[in-house]
């Protein structure tokens, strides 16, 4: 999938989601439901991390503040799509995916700050391909245009990260980072087992 993020190409492209994802996410919506929840809750304390963690770095707060809002607005959404079903929440499972992509991040204040920003917005972008897959499969309805929408916000973030990454480091060394993390993240994928589950 070519992805087009307002302009900007991801050097390399993202692999895309295989057909038996999808069928393991319509195969037990639910499930896939509590886990989309748990996400967007996560997305949204991830953007306050950033807030928490570099206080110093002027251009992201802003950002970073209203990203956590929306990712909170779309928690809120999706918890009560599964309020409405019925759908219980239990703890937080780990999720290996993102685990997977932590372990990546280089040491050293700046390199973590430029890896940080590089792997949200390659993060977000998987988001963005797979809701969309998603949503295409979905029949029409309600549920359909929930996903529509929340593919075009996914698309945004990952594009607000690498915007802001390029705020503070050239942009080959940005590009570099991203080329590395979609590999990474493409083989962190490789390893799960289809799921109802995001990632
Ligand atoms: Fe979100
Ligand atoms: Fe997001």
């Amino acid at each position: 999938m070519a992805m087009t993020q307002g302009g900007h190409m991801l050097q390399r492209p993202l692999t895309t989601t295989p057909d038996a994802w999808v069928h393991a996410v319509l195969a037990d919506f639910d499930a896939f439901l509590l886990d989309h929840a748990a996400c967007e809750r996560k997305a949204s304390a991830m953007a306050m991390t950033f807030v928490v963690r570099y206080p110093d770095r002027d251009a992201i707060l802003d950002p970073m503040i209203r990203l956590a809002k929306e990712e909170l607005g779309h928690f809120h959404q999706v918890f009560r799509i599964c309020q409405r079903r019925g759908l219980r929440f239990s703890h937080d499972s780990k999720d290996p995916y993102v685990n997977a992509l932590l372990r990546e991040l280089r040491r050293g204040r700046e390199l973590e700050f430029l890896d940080r920003l590089v792997m949200a917005g390659v993060v977000e972008a998987r988001g963005h391909e797979r809701f969309g897959r998603l949503a295409d499969a979905l029949p029409p309805g309600e549920m359909k245009e929930f996903y529509i929408q929340i593919t075009q916000s996914e698309a945004r973030h990952s594009e607000l990260f690498f915007d802001l990454a390029k705020i503070y480091f050239e942009d080959d060394r940005v590009e570099e980072r991203v080329t590395f993390f979609v590999e990474r993240e493409a083989a962190a994928l490789a390893a799960i087992p289809p799921r109802p589950a995001l990632h």
